[in-house]
């Protein structure tokens, strides 16, 4: 899969996406919606959940008009990420002021904007998945089952749950289990999210499906370890994003709780996990790629 390619086309399918929902808003929801989804994100989950779909398919060229709605699927999962982050960025959240090298949307548009073009993107992504699922012509019940992982992953047993652990962790001392269950929620359910679902898309067998999601769960941990150790090595001028926020919050995070070199095991640790999943796969060189982008990334 030639990711530049694949990043660019996500890009131009949440454009339509927006322009397509939103035709009929006014400016003032518009723009704040336009400015959360549109930001220069990596694009890491929708990526993951085709470079899944190309594996799951297992070298099967797609179907006319396959490719499009394959694309707007993974495009919703990007909706909800999008969404994620505003959020996280809020006063009362995380309270940071840069995101992706641009002001956050609260700082742009304002608190309320903030919390509400966030909160909209939630029923656009599920509308989005839907669509995309009935093009695809896969049946009710795997269209059904689609939803069923993006709004699982999502909510109080996913991010959100996540969410709300990591905030009422904050000034105190954690174990690395209930870390993990934090990082897991926030995090990694939806990036396990992705690849179930590129899975149950490309009709992949059960045992197959499986060993995504086992590779996705892995590899969005060794995602948010990678985050946290950024967090203290980085720069914002190559995250887009403020460094040192976690220490400045008292976050519970891996370098606090096992140190630099503890992390970075961990996150190679996760990595290996994740390849082992799927090396009995064949045309699963894509998600080998992106496994090791995760923890070579600088941003
Ligand atoms: C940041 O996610 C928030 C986490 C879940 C760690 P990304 O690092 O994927 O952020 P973008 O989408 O590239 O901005
Ligand atoms: C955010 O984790 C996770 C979600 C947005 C769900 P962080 O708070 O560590 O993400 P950054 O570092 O602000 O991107
Ligand atoms: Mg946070
Ligand atoms: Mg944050
Ligand atoms: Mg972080």
């Amino acid at each position: 899969m030639d990711l530049e390619r694949a990043r660019h086309e996500v890009d131009q399918t949440l454009k339509s996406l927006l322009a397509a929902s939103l035709v009929e808003a006014p400016s003032a929801v518009a723009s704040p919606i336009r400015f959360a989804v549109l930001a220069p994100g990596k694009r890491v989950r929708p990526l993951l959940l085709m470079a899944t779909h190309t594996a799951a398919r297992q070298g099967r060229d797609l179907r006319a008009g396959e490719r499009t709605a394959v694309f707007r699927m993974a495009c919703s999962v990007e909706l909800v990420h999008a969404y994620s982050l505003v959020h996280d960025d809020l006063p009362c959240m995380d309270d940071d002021d840069l995101r992706r090298g641009r002001p956050t949307l609260h700082v742009e548009f304002g608190d309320r904007a903030a919390v509400l073009a966030g909160a909209a993107l939630m029923p656009l992504a599920v509308e989005v998945l839907s669509t995309a699922a009935v093009d695809l012509g896969i049946g009710e019940a795997a269209a059904g089952r689609l939803v069923g992982i993006l709004t699982a992953a999502s909510g109080g047993a996913g991010m959100v749950g996540g969410q709300l652990l990591d905030l009422r962790a904050e000034g105190r001392s954690v174990g690395i289990d209930e870390l993990d269950l934090i990082h897991e929620g926030k995090t990694a359910r939806l990036i396990e999210a992705c690849c179930l679902m590129g899975g149950v898309a490309a009709g992949a067998e059960e045992a197959v499906v499986e060993r995504l999601g086992r590779y996705g769960r892995a590899l969005g941990l060794a995602f948010q370890v990678v985050d946290d150790i950024l967090d203290v090595t980085g720069s914002a001028k190559a995250m887009g994003k403020t460094s040192g926020r976690d220490a400045e919050l008292g976050k519970a995070t891996y370098p606090n709780i096992v140190g630099l070199e503890g992390a970075r095991a961990r996150a190679d640790g996760l990595v290996d996990v994740a390849l082992d999943q799927i090396a009995p796969l064949g045309a699963a060189g894509g998600l080998a790629h992106i496994a090791r982008l995760v923890v070579d990334r600088e941003r």
